[in-house]
């Protein structure tokens, strides 16, 4: 085995080497509203379910190159809602478009071709073409670390899911066909057990 003191790493070997080797990761393809109403979508797969009761999930965005905050976590701070939609393989390169960091003021759902569906509870659409939706607010943004890299957990409750119904079946839930983030442009595609890349556009 090789130790790897994180106290001597770079925080862009520390990013390699956990997103590399923690995986696989479910991706959260979150929709928020900014303040003033513009519609925002990006993915985070820095993302796992919180809790039961309450129901919870939990997102970490980390600051960019330039230690500036993502805008997923400035509209969830700002207006306490947003949306988890889950991710199948047909909706993979339209969530690829809305990845690039874009200026706050850019509507990512232009670049995705995907369809807003008003959400029950919040404000943010929901994805129509996700399999599972989940309407949250914001229970409490935990910050750790400052700069580039430093996280911005965000822990929501999550009020509605809104699920494909041929994946319920009663009791039984037939667990959905998701894609999931492995390591720089790999993924895996639950459906078919097979990898594949994209590239992140420019
Ligand atoms: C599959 C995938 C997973 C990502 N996961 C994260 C993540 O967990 N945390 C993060 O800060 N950025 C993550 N990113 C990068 C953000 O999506 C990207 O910075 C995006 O521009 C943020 O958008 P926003 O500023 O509109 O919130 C991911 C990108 C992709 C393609």
């Amino acid at each position: 085995m090789t130790t790897i003191n994180f106290a001597d790493e770079p925080f862009g070997r520390i990013y390699d080497l956990m997103s590399n080797l923690v995986v696989p990761r479910p991706i959260a393809f979150v929709s928020t509203l900014s303040e003033s109403g513009i519609p925002n979508l990006a993915p985070f797969s820095f993302f796992n379910i919180g809790g039961i009761n309450p129901p919870s999930l939990t997102i970490c965005t980390v600051l960019d190159g330039k230690g500036e905050q993502k805008d997923t976590c400035t509209n969830i701070e700002a207006t306490g809602e947003f949306v988890v939609n889950l991710l199948t393989r047909s909706m993979a390169e339209g969530m690829n478009e809305t990845s690039p960091n874009f200026p706050d003021h850019v509507n990512e759902w232009a670049y995705s071709g995907f369809t807003m569906l008003e959400s029950e509870l919040v404000k943010p659409a929901r994805v129509a073409e996700s399999p599972v939706q989940m309407e949250c607010t914001l229970y409490q943004i935990v910050p750790h670390g400052d700069g580039p890299g430093a996280s911005r957990y965000i822990i929501g409750q999550i009020h509605r899911m809104h699920v494909q119904s041929e994946l319920l079946n009663g009791a039984l839930i037939t667990p959905a066909d998701l894609i999931a983030r492995l390591g720089g442009p790999q993924y895996l595609d639950l459906a078919n057990h097979e990898r594949f890349e994209l590239k992140r556009p420019e």
